[in-house]
């Protein structure tokens, strides 16, 4: 290993031994509709002080449409920590992908698609976010797409396929620059966050090799949304934490406090959670 990359490795950690934690809030399924106002949808005000970072894991809009976003940014704009957000089923029925995401970007919300970002805190924390809309496919034991005999199922485990690919890869792109990572999805990487939902709806929910990817990171906590008869907290095969923070189901922004160490070093400690409306 270079020099320079062991004393930048040795530095990271022992920064990130030293500072304390880092402070996500997360929300997802906003729903958002016109004129609805801030108000009347959700109050972020509360986390002022209170969060390093937001990230929404999608459906921040119903239908997609501009003025439900003007709501919504509206509501965000009260927001003083940085937001990360990934799109939702409900927002990608837009027919206007490129404004949809550019209004997002100019009320100064990152999304990601695939891709990833490192945040770093006043304490010097830098939190790695890797994200990806995801999709369903379902929880069945892994098998290829060939395996599946209908046109429609076939295409769904392609595209599960597609888009678990692509946060394997927002994922390794972290690998080393961050002392928290945490991955975000709007659909389940795991059924254990599936709760109340009709076990006919889950291959709608999520899939399997999203859970089967993030396990393959040393990723600190997974975040989704979607599930809104789902329960707020499970895990990946492997026990990473995942939490389910689709508004229905938490009732506001939960934030988790995650401490700025390596997953090895931390192996036996789970995220606080803490919901600022309960
Ligand atoms: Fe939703
Ligand atoms: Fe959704």
């Amino acid at each position: 290993m270079n020099d320079w990359l062991k004393s930048d490795r040795n530095a990271r950690t022992e920064r990130a031994t030293l500072r304390a934690t880092a402070r996500v809030a997360a929300l997802a399924d906003l729903h958002a509709r016109p004129r609805a106002g801030a108000a009347s949808m959700v109050r972020l005000t509360d986390l002022q002080g209170r969060a390093d970072l937001l990230v929404i894991a999608g459906d921040i809009t119903e239908t997609g449409l501009m003025s439900e976003l003007d709501s919504a940014v509206t509501a965000l704009a009260e927001v003083q920590a940085p937001i990360v957000a990934v799109l939702g089923n409900h927002d990608l029925r837009t027919l206007r992908r490129t404004a949809f995401r550019r209004a997002l970007q100019q009320a100064g919300v990152v999304v990601l698609d695939g891709d990833a970002i490192v945040v770093e805190t006043a304490q010097g924390v830098r939190i790695g976010v890797a994200g990806v809309c995801g999709c369903g496919g379902g929880f069945w034991p892994a098998v290829g797409p060939e395996r599946f005999p209908s046109r429609a199922m076939k295409a769904l485990a392609l595209r599960a396929r597609r888009e678990t690919a692509r946060l394997d890869a927002a994922l390794a792109g972290l690998h080393g620059d961050a002392d928290v990572t945490v991955a975000l999805t709007h659909f389940s990487p795991t059924a254990s966050t599936l709760g109340r939902e009709p076990l006919a709806k889950y291959w709608m929910l999520g899939n399997a090799e999203l859970g089967s990817v993030i396990d393959r990171h040393p990723v600190d906590l997974a975040v989704h949304g979607h599930a809104h008869l789902g329960s707020p907290r499970g895990q990946t095969e492997r026990g990473v934490p995942v939490r389910n923070v689709a508004l229905p189901v938490v009732g506001g922004p939960v934030i988790f406090e995650l401490p700025a160490v390596r997953r090895s070093d931390a192996a036996d400690q789970e995220p606080a959670l803490s919901g600022v409306w309960t």
